[in-house]
């Protein structure tokens, strides 16, 4: 529903800076249990306490008992591997091989990109997502298809049609002269038309020949505003082969600067395989990271160091990665990035975890202005979410809030902390992109 004035009654949660990686009693947390959260024109207005409701021109939603959180940012996941999800057997290269490439050569049909591209963002949104950082394939068919559905959802959505030139079947292969062409075309038509982004989609160093990259290098200095997404040391024999490809560069990471790729609008998934430089270069270019530890884990890439990460200053955000990751649910991909941390002897709090998949992310984006948190002014992206759902759930929070009595932070970190480990898309209540209704959960009893 197109409501002008909407008022959501919940238990409002959202961060107001960075907390420290290991801090359960950070003081950027900001819980306002039983308010109303004002939306007007799709922005967020305003934020009244429970017992002040808003007038009678207000359109009023009851959704006492549940969480209201800003929409998930999903900095890396790919819209045709919905077909490949949970594919068995592989690590990266073979699994690109063997179940990847074939799903997405199906997308150089418009008939297939774009029922695909509204199945994977209304995914999207039933798992509390609202905006996403996306690979299509390398046809500019299935960018345009998913453009075109993102608009129509009013989703901000950054993408770009796939780079690949080499080491791929015929059919995901373009070449340097046609893909610059297609990717202007594209820049032209959606590139901060609505809420739209291109990104530069560089799939990986294997994948382009030094050519195409040089032309990527070019469209990133000819249109500033541009974002650049790529994969970057995933997994060692990936990592071996771009040393073989590209022996002058220092390391994976260096190919991508030598191209002119890494600025602080490049996005580049898992970075498992980096050295200090490496995150030093990140740092100074500003370009981030987006973790993604259920792909690490699922196709046995490795664990990403997040402590080092910070140490470099470089930001990390987070991303499904679906196919080579097995969910589109961000609460069930941040509680795998605590268990990746805690591999290491190290661990995530559940607000630095929640920083890295909504504010942080926004703000790696240059987006924290639009999205990721609830301050007035900012869009109304928006997801209301159960406490609990099932059994076992409900009863550790039961166990959760009869502990929060006194609301200390720590208190309060327990409960949460639990939620996001045992929370996935049954969760999701609603889901409302700029103030709009784009998801309700069928049976919805708070
Ligand atoms: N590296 C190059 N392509 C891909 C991909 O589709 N998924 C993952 N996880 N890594 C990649
Ligand atoms: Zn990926």
């Amino acid at each position: 529903m197109n409501s002008n004035k909407l008022a959501l009654r919940g238990d409002l949660l959202d961060l107001t800076g960075t907390p420290a990686l290991d801090d359960v009693d950070s003081p950027v947390v900001r819980f306002r249990p039983d308010h109303w959260l004002l939306i007007e024109g799709g922005r967020i207005q305003a934020v009244l306490p429970g017992a002040q409701a808003p007038g009678d021109d207000w359109q009023r939603e009851d959704h006492t008992g549940r969480l209201l959180m800003p929409g998930f940012i999903d900095t890396h996941v790919h819209c045709p591997q919905l077909d490949v999800i949970a594919s068995y057997g592989t690590s990266l290269l073979d699994w690109l091989d063997t179940y990847t490439f074939p799903a997405e050569q199906r997308f150089a049909d418009p008939a297939v990109a774009a029922p695909g591209s509204s199945l994977f963002l209304d995914a999207l949104l039933a798992h509390g997502t609202t905006a996403a950082v996306v690979f299509p394939t390398v046809h500019a068919e299935s960018a345009e298809a998913l453009f075109a559905a993102a608009a129509g959802r009013g989703m901000r959505i950054v993408t770009g049609k796939v780079l690949m030139d080499r080491h791929a079947p015929e059919a995901l292969r373009d070449d340097v002269a046609g893909a610059e062409a297609d990717c202007e075309r594209l820049i032209a038509r959606w590139h901060g038309h609505g809420r739209a982004a291109f990104a530069v989609t560089v799939r990986f160093a294997i994948t382009s020949t030094p050519e195409q990259l040089a032309m990527a290098g070019g469209l990133v200095g000819r249109h500033p505003g541009l974002y650049m997404q790529t994969h970057v040391a995933e997994n060692r024999d990936e990592v071996r082969w771009v040393a073989q490809l590209f022996p002058e560069a220092r390391s994976y990471l260096d190919v991508y600067h030598r191209h002119g790729l890494l600025n602080e609008r490049s996005v580049l998934a898992h970075g498992i395989w980096l050295d200090d430089e490496d995150r030093a270069l990140l740092a100074a270019t500003g370009a981030h990271i987006s973790h993604c530890p259920t792909s690490n884990l699922f196709l046995g890439s490795g664990l990403f160091d997040w402590r080092a990460a910070v140490a470099s200053g470089h930001r990390v955000s987070i991303g499904t990665d679906v196919g080579g990751g097995t969910s589109l649910s961000m609460p069930r991909t941040l509680a795998e990035a605590y268990k990746v941390q805690a591999m290491q002897g190290q661990r995530l709090s559940a607000w630095a975890a929640l920083h890295a998949g909504t504010r942080g992310a926004a703000e790696a984006l240059g987006l924290g202005h639009e999205i990721g948190t609830l301050e007035p002014g900012l869009a109304a992206d928006v997801v209301a979410w159960d406490w609990a759902h099932g059994p076992v759930a409900t009863h550790r929070d039961a166990v959760a809030r009869g502990a929060i009595a006194g609301l200390s932070e720590q208190a309060l970190h327990a409960r949460v902390f639990a939620w996001l480990t045992l929370a996935d898309e049954r969760n999701v209540a609603a889901t409302w992109v700029a103030g709009h209704d784009r998801y309700r959960r069928i049976s919805s009893t708070p």
